[in-house]
């Protein structure tokens, strides 16, 4: 017999009093004196099944299911039509709930076990239980979408690359360690004793080296690997759609990107993405304190230092003396939080260096409450600059590195928005940074840091700033932002070797550690490499902004937890004494600080 001739998602009103085959798991099942219900679950959807008693066989088979067991059921489709007193039978829930599938034979195909909970329930369980029995929880509808979602966006991808004419090229997992800012995973080498693979934290080289190589047009959905902790967007491992492309400059990279972009929005939520707009990073620093800028909601930071300095506060003064900033922002409606709520607050900013959180109410057309009598002299003119309404709460970033001020503000003002409601979560907020700096100081290594990466071009007419200035170079590097969160980046490289020396130079890389780790680009860019620039885009991101989850982990089929750890698996996992001799390791002590690795 045929395994089944429809899904559990496709019978209508029309197949009534057709023969149908169906095969799926027992969602639920109800016995209604004598006749049994079960609601019959596969990919596509849910059927009801009925079974009478004068199914014979099948209604006595029939009794004995349970939640998850694996069936094949044969019948006829009936309309569910009304019943004896005239209601409507019709489940307006199910796609299918015009009609139900009367049972005349039934094969358990396999029983299953009491499950540890129903897929329906899963949002009732733990994470942690839901990550140790995934295939539990992936056979959730929701989760179900999701991964089908993510397929989709795979598919408009590599069918709208293709038309583009890009190569999908694969690039190795085993690679040498490369200096893009997180941990390297390391894979110890049997055949090179002692010697090291890293996993690629993105193949950043080698889609420079295709371009060299004189492909031209390059895509990958790739996976890469970052030894950082992980967060609600990030994981360790996670997909990228990587990218790039010859003789372009960011235009056409932006061009090309914002057409995929757009084509997935309207294939999947069917919304219009217009065309987006460009924001300098010193704007977004400025107005925002970030340069993923949320603009779905306004409390932009007002410079008010000049204010700040006619006052005797010292807490203003003192940073101001120091080469500090003052900032604000106003909440609108803020004045309602309570004291409880804004000492929490002047808490929470300690996290982001912040010494504390000054704040005032706006009454009566000045500042009334807070910080309001130091500041008595700026009170009304604060108002108007802010342009703050009485039941207003102003709240004020005072720092002597103005980067803590912008960052500090930057967090509170997506905070607040949250935590006020300000949000309109149906709002698409694109927006693409521009003009990053080229790198940036660290005052812990006491080193200038690339800001994306060592390879990207500085801005044409900043080179002669390399050596003499080198925190005025902005650079050829670009963000993609949607509501607040950083979709992807990229950058126009660096096609010269002279230009690539100074470069590293300027970055404290000598010329034997530039060979040492980056020979093969270097050698690379001696022998004809075309002006090239690219991008990489989050793929786990993308597909968290479309189904509208904010956990990354809901949008992988087999993630990993906060630890790193996949439950399902148990991994990681201590291995094999024998297994760590034919790889030259001899793990020493790690059983007090690694519990998870063996000791000889
Ligand atoms: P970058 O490091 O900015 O650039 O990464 C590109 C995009 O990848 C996503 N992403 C992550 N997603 C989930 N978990 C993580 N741990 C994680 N890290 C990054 C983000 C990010 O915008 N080689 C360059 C690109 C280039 O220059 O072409 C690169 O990897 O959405």
């Amino acid at each position: 017999m045929k395994k089944r001739t429809h899904s559990c998602g496709g019978l209508r009103k029309e197949h009534a009093g057709q023969k149908a085959i169906l095969a799926g798991w027992v969602n639920n099942y109800r016995d209604h004196g004598g006749v049994i219900f079960i609601d019959l679950r596969d990919r596509e959807g849910i059927t009801q099944i009925v079974f009478h008693p004068e199914a014979g066989a099948a209604h006595e088979l029939a009794s004995k299911l349970r939640h998850e067991d694996v069936v094949q059921i044969e019948g006829d489709v009936l309309d569910r039509g009304i019943d004896d007193k005239g209601k409507s039978l019709v489940n307006p829930k199910l796609a299918t709930g015009e009609i139900e599938v009367s049972a005349t034979g039934l094969e358990i195909l396999n029983k299953s076990a009491t499950p540890p909970f129903a897929p329906d329930d899963a949002h009732k369980v733990s994470e942690e239980n839901r990550l140790r029995y995934r295939f539990i929880d992936l056979r959730q509808p929701k989760m179900q979408e999701i991964l089908r979602t993510r397929h989709r966006v795979t598919k408009i991808m590599r069918d709208y690359f293709d038309e583009q004419g890009f190569y999908e090229i694969e690039t190795p997992f085993l690679c040498k360690s490369t200096p893009e800012g997180a941990r390297d995973f390391l894979v110890p080498s049997r055949l090179q004793a002692g010697s090291f693979y890293a996993l690629p934290q993105s193949p950043q080289l080698f889609k420079q080296i295709l371009m060299v190589a004189g492909i031209e047009k390059y895509i990958q959905i790739v996976r890469c690997f970052r030894d950082e902790d992980p967060r609600a967007d990030r994981q360790a491992e996670f997909t990228q759609l990587d990218l790039e492309m010859s003789f372009v400059d960011q235009e056409d990279v932006i061009a090309v990107n914002e057409g995929m972009i757009r084509r997935i929005w309207k294939e999947v939520l069917d919304v219009e993405v217009p065309p987006i707009e460009r924001m300098p990073f010193d704007v977004a620093m400025n107005d925002y304190g970030s340069d993923r800028p949320d603009l779905r909601f306004d409390m932009k930071l007002v410079d008010v230092t000049d204010l700040a300095t006619q006052t005797e506060f010292k807490v203003f003064t003192g940073a101001v003396e120091a080469g500090g900033i003052v900032k604000a922002i106003r909440v609108p409606g803020g004045a309602k939080l309570t004291r409880k709520q804004t000492d929490a607050l002047a808490e929470w900013v300690k996290e982001f260096g912040a010494g504390g959180l000054p704040i005032t109410k706006v009454e009566g057309g000045k500042c009334s409450t807070g910080i309001a009598k130091f500041i008595e002299p700026i009170s009304e003119e604060l108002v108007t600059r802010m342009g703050a309404e009485d039941g207003d709460l102003i709240c004020f970033g005072v720092d002597k590195k103005p980067a803590t001020v912008h960052r500090v503000l930057g967090e509170l003002r997506v905070k607040l928005a949250h935590d006020l409601d300000m949000i309109d979560e149906n709002e698409w907020k694109w927006v693409w940074i521009v003009d990053f700096p080229l790198v940036e100081w660290r005052e812990e290594t006491g080193r200038w840091f690339s800001t994306h990466h060592p390879f990207t071009a500085p801005n044409d007419e900043d080179m002669d700033k390399l050596e003499s200035d080198p925190g005025a170079v902005k650079s050829k590097a670009y963000d993609l932002v949607l509501n607040g969160s950083e979709l992807g980046g990229g950058s126009i490289r660096i096609h010269s070797q002279e230009v690539q020396t100074r470069v590293f130079k300027m970055l404290g890389i000598d010329e034997e550690e530039a060979q040492e780790k980056f020979e093969f680009l270097l050698n690379a860019l001696k022998f004809g490499a075309p002006p090239h620039g690219g991008i990489a885009f989050g793929l786990d991101r993308i597909v968290m902004h479309l189904c509208g989850t904010d956990n990354i982990r809901d949008v992988i089929a087999f993630p990993k937890t906060q630890n790193g750890a996949d439950l399902m698996l148990d991994a990681p996992a201590p291995v094999d004494v024998d297994q760590l001799k034919e790889l030259s390791l001899n793990i020493k002590d790690a059983e007090a600080e690694k519990p998870a690795i063996i000791k000889e």
